[in-house]
């Protein structure tokens, strides 16, 4: 048996000396008659430090330990060694066993994991973009890379045990958490750093194995300052485009200006000739005065509202209130150029999540472009009645609200159609248009999760469709 068991044997005496050993032995390490064993294994001319047969000629008890060493064909050989002692029958012990079983296979495994795992991690913590596992359940941080530290101020280790959670403002955890185990990519995320400050990210979620574990791998992107730009260019936009309305709005409020004038003439007319004023029409004049005033008033206060700058906030809102309303600030300009205007909408659609302020700007854009593209296919033509005409449309159809801006303008060629979502791509005159209107369009609707297409077949008009995921009931 201890010639044939498949591992190593060998006997050593008090001074480390082989005095037996098995065919196992002989055959990886070639010992020579009077070897020490140091030498026999390792090449070496002293005792090797930790010397488990050492330990148990001074106990008597079992050690091991794990060994490198050089086999006879000169390969580097490992083994897990197991030490007990020989006894003679006075109880003395005269001499060490030393068993070994080679396991230089697995640490080569061992190994070569080790140099996989560090070239991963390497690649892992070099990614531009900060990467998270997350704990699939608890959404716990199991890990991150080093890029997590420069966008959000943490340290690997300060982070590591927390909840994704502590990233995200208190009043948004919850929505996010339920989000975090569905969606697939989340856009314009607020996130808090460790410093406070709030930026701006896009999110990638991908579930993912981890040993024993489901895991959720999330990747961040931080847009703030992309946001910060295109903030200043709506801005920007949004002043153009009150510039532009200046002209209807001045004729719009001239039209109570002129209920108000009549109505104080007459006033002054009856006073300067001692004359009383029947209450009755003293009443209904003061009545006009005061709609007027409201409207007035009313038409002011969409104005500074619609160029105020302000941060983007998504409420529920019905998307016919701000079709009106884009509509209402604008409608002067229409009649001043006998553009009709027709409406199909779907009463009571479903709410959707926007930015009123925002989405009016989108549609006034579509309204200006339709106004400039009739005047300009209309202009040296001779419309008949119905010729210039803007239909206006909202429906809802499954989980998506549609709205339809159509025009009858000579409509948006082939050979340009894809490009006039692009920015700065403009066919008008300079000083006209700066190409900006739609690829703002385009921007604020993709980021509510819409799209916006244009339909037209050239000679025909356009029609630009706008969709929107509406709120679930
Ligand atoms: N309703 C439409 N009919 C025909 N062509 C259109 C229509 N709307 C847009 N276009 C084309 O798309 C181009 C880009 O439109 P966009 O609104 O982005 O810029 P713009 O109107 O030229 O300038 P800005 O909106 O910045 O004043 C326009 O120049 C025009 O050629
Ligand atoms: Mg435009």
């Amino acid at each position: 048996m201890f010639e044939t068991v498949p591992c190593i044997i060998t006997v050593q005496d008090k001074n480390y000396k082989l005095v037996g050993y098995n065919r196992e032995f002989s055959d990886r390490f070639d010992p020579q008659p009077d070897d020490y064993c140091f030498y026999a294994y390792k090449g070496r001319s002293t005792k090797c430090p930790n010397c488990p047969v050492e330990k148990t000629f001074r106990d008597g008890k079992s050690h091991h330990s794990e060994e490198v060493g050089i086999s006879k064909d000169g390969t580097p050989t490992s083994w897990i060694v197991r030490t007990s002692p020989i006894k003679n029958e006075k109880g003395e012990i005269i001499a060490a066993m030393e068993m070994n079983l080679d396991v230089t296979y697995h640490k080569e495994l061992e190994e070569e994991l080790e140099r996989s795992e560090k070239k991963y991690r390497g690649i892992f913590n070099n990614i531009r973009n900060p990467i998270f596992v997350l704990d699939a359940d608890t959404l716990e941080i199991i890990d991150c890379n080093n890029s997590v530290q420069s966008v959000y101020g943490y340290a690997r280790d300060e982070i590591a045990g927390k909840s994704f959670l502590t990233l995200l403002p208190e009043n948004e955890k919850s929505r996010y958490a339920a989000e975090l185990k569905s969606a697939s990519v989340i856009n314009q995320v607020k996130q808090i750093r460790k410093d406070k400050e709030i930026i701006f990210v896009d999110l990638w979620v991908s579930p993912s194995g981890y040993p024993g574990k489901d895991v959720l791998l999330v990747t961040t992107s931080d847009i703030t300052q992309r946001l910060e730009t295109e903030q200043q260019l709506i801005q920007a936009s949004k002043m153009a485009t009150l510039g532009e309305m200046a002209t209807g709005v001045a004729h719009e409020l001239n039209q109570p200006l002129a209920v108000i004038k009549t109505a104080s003439s007459f006033f002054m007319k009856k006073v300067n000739k001692r004359e009383k004023i029947d209450s009755e029409i003293l009443f209904t004049l003061s009545e006009e005065i005061d709609s007027h005033v409201d409207r007035a008033s009313r038409i002011i206060n969409h104005m500074r509202e619609f160029g105020r700058k302000s941060d983007p906030k998504l409420d529920e809102i019905q998307i016919n209130d701000v079709l009106e309303k884009s509509f209402e600030i604008f409608c002067q300009q229409l009649v001043v150029r006998g553009i009709e205007v027709d409406w199909e909408i779907e009463e009571s659609l479903p709410l959707i999540l926007a930015d009123a302020g925002r989405l009016e700007q989108v549609f006034i854009n579509l309204l200006i472009n339709a106004r400039d593209a009739i005047e300009e296919t209309w202009e040296l033509k001779s419309p008949q009645k119905g010729d210039k005409k803007i239909t206006l449309k909202s429906r809802s159809e499954g989980k998506r609200v549609f709205v339809e801006v159509q025009d009858t303008g000579g409509g948006v060629a082939g050979s340009i159609i894809d490009k006039v979502f692009e920015p700065f791509f403009t066919t008008k005159d300079a000083g006209r248009g700066t190409g900006l209107g739609l690829s703002i369009s385009y921007r604020i609707v993709h980021d509510l999760g819409g799209s916006i297409k244009v339909v037209s077949r050239e000679g025909e008009g356009a029609r630009f469709i706008v969709t929107f995921p509406s709120v679930p009931e």
